[in-house]
């Protein structure tokens, strides 16, 4: 028998099977796997070892009667070795049969050993749940990806991009490339900016989507485009948020808002069955007003009951001509006095008066409570708070920042509860489109409107006048896909005129010049027999972080970003050579000024 012969050299040596491959069928096959070395159990005469690749594991043999040298290089093995084996698949007697493994019914008996390469003890185990802290994970995110749980991720989200792809072609979609090296895209973040060494002092900006673009490409005909595309976006992060992330970006001509739903639906269903669930035929819609009245936020948690404006049902509890509402949290159990004291110190923060005390309501006002429990359907064992403004009513929709804060307390307390009740299961994926958002939000810190999705967004027909007389009313036709609380996709139908487009960037404040310089070549474009056209983009990460069952996008993106957007595994970014800065013609300000 041979033993063990070289380090890095595979020579001849081919892989028969991967290591989630053999069965009992298998029984007496020759074969030859390749993998790391996951676990080693030294029984003395006998080593076992589970190789692992990323089909899975399979237990490899090494008997020293089969062959003295191979079983004394085998003790030499470690974790995390690279090695191939040659041997005979077995049959593991009845008692060694391991159910929790999908090769658990054989081994393989090892008759020539290969160390293909070492490894240093690597930084924490290779097991799902690890107790280590992230930046190490990042730092050696070459070793934290064979972790089973980011194999399971990674694998996943290719399998996604594969359904998306095989779905649009099948819809008729091209997958048409865009340019990373452009102008400012209007998204809301700040740009990641290149530096041209040809033209000194002039940048390429990333872009943060590629929304022009794809209109463009409409207006040159090619109907339906789509791309899994990455952007760029320079803005504070979050567990949902990293600098660079991608998206499923999409273009139709010719649509009303149901044909892109008609698109998107199919698609989100069939992305869910190849993670393994199965979403609802139609996803239910409501419209941004009605988002905000039930649940104070514009990506509602639909796993958690509305709440309800009750002002009509107890007119007294209403702070002047503003909402009165009832938030509900079903199973919670009654809560404490001191839990109490926490939920109604966080909406006074936020500028709520809050009637905690539910049994004392009961009392005090009986009938009216009896109306409030039948309109939330509040049960003995549950929840029941009631929320007013607390002061004078502030912001351009004034309502709206009532129920901004009552859906904050609402989110709070389901979160602050959530332990005593299944409501936020992560595998309850409830899908929902929030329809006809307003035009502009108001920015305080620059006292102007901005566009509340961006500025190609078309304004509802019946809108149109409100423009310039009533931003605050205009609507848009623009829509966001949420699921679970989560923004996974937002998009609208395009303004394809370049009147309504010239009057939308003036609403927005921009001036003539100023909407030249910036989108003059989008202007003209308009100008040269642009089809109606609109569609959405999808949040690739945050759809996959969502169907694997994990809170950060970090755990699905392969080399992500920290919070303070640096790759730890690279160390990027970094400074570099004077030299390369004075070949783009750029000098450094001495930091903080
Ligand atoms: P929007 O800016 O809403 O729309 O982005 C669409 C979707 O992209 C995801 N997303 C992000 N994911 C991770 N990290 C980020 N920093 C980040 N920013 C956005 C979200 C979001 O819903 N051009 C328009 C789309 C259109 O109108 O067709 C756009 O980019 O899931």
């Amino acid at each position: 028998m041979e033993t063990s012969v070289a380090l890095d050299f595979l020579g001849e040596l081919r892989r028969t099977h991967s290591c989630g491959e053999l069965r009992a069928t298998a029984d007496g096959q020759a074969v030859v796997l390749m993998g790391w070395v996951h676990r080693r159990r030294d029984h003395g005469g006998v080593i076992f070892v589970d190789l692992r690749d990323r089909e899975g594991l399979t237990q490899v043999v090494f008997h020293e009667e089969v062959g003295a040298a191979m079983h004394r290089r085998a003790e030499e093995i470690r974790p995390e070795y690279v090695i191939a084996v040659e041997g005979r698949v077995a049959l593991r007697g009845a008692a060694a049969v391991n159910p929790n493994l999908a090769t658990g019914e054989i081994e393989v008996v090892v008759s020539r050993l290969w160390i293909l390469n070492e490894s240093h003890t690597p930084p924490f185990p290779m097991e799902d749940q690890v107790d280590v802290a992230e930046d190490v994970r990042l730092k050696y995110r070459y070793v934290d990806l064979r972790r089973p749980q980011m194999q399971r991720n990674i694998m996943l989200r290719s399998k996604i991009s594969f359904a998306v792809r095989e779905f649009l072609y099948s819809q008729g979609f091209l997958e048409i490339e865009t340019p990373f090296m452009t102008r400012s895209t209007p998204e809301g973040a700040r740009d990641y900016l290149v530096p041209s060494r040809v033209q000194p002092g002039n940048f390429y900006a990333l872009p943060q989507s590629p929304q022009i673009f794809k209109q463009l490409l409409m207006i040159s005909g090619f109907e339906k485009y789509f791309q899994i595309v990455r952007c760029f976006r320079d803005e504070d992060l979050r567990a949902d948020r990293q600098p660079e992330f991608t998206q499923i970006d999409l273009e139709m001509s010719f649509p009303q808002q149901e044909r892109v739903f008609e698109v998107v639906e199919p698609m989100v269903r069939r992305i869910c069955q190849v993670a393994g669930f199965q979403a609802p035929e139609r996803f239910p819609r409501i419209t941004y007003a009605e988002a905000m009245r039930s649940y104070g936020i514009d990506k509602p948690d639909c796993r958690i009951p509305p709440m309800h404006p009750v002002d009509d049902l107890a007119p007294e509890l209403a702070q002047g001509g503003l909402p009165l509402v009832a938030i509900h949290i079903p199973s919670s159990g009654a809560p404490s006095r001191k839990e109490r004291d926490e939920f109604k110190a966080f909406g006074q923060e936020r500028g709520l008066r809050v009637y905690d005390d539910a049994k004392r309501l009961d009392r005090d006002y009986p009938e009216i409570m009896g109306r409030i429990r039948e309109r939330t359907g509040a049960g003995e064992n549950d929840l029941l708070a009631l929320a007013t403004w607390a002061g004078e009513p502030t912001g351009h929709r004034p309502e709206e920042t009532v129920y901004q804060a009552c859906g904050q307390l609402r989110l709070y307390c389901a979160q602050k509860f959530a332990d005593r009740h299944k409501l936020l299961d992560s595998k309850n994926f409830q899908f929902l489109w929030v329809v006809d958002f307003p035009m502009f939000e108001w920015d305080p810190e620059e006292n102007r409107w901005n566009a509340a999705h961006h500025p190609f967004t078309s304004v509802h027909d019946e809108d149109l006048e409100k423009l310039t007389a009533d931003p605050a009313r205009c609507r848009a036709k623009s829509y966001d896909l949420v699921l679970n609380g989560i923004e996974l996709g937002s998009g609208s139908i395009r303004i394809h005129r370049r009147d309504v487009q010239s009057k939308v960037f003036a609403a927005l404040g921009f001036s003539p010049e100023e909407a030249r310089r910036r989108f003059g070549f989008l202007l003209d474009a308009l100008e040269y027999g642009a089809p109606p056209h609109g569609g959405i983009a999808l949040g690739l990460d945050r759809l996959v972080m969502l169907l694997a069952g994990e809170t950060s996008i970090r755990d699905v993106i392969p080399f992500p970003k920290t919070a303070r957007a640096t790759d730890l595994m690279c160390e990027a970014p970094s400074t570099v050579p004077e030299r390369q800065l004075r070949e783009l013609g750029i000098a450094l300000r001495a930091p903080g000024k």
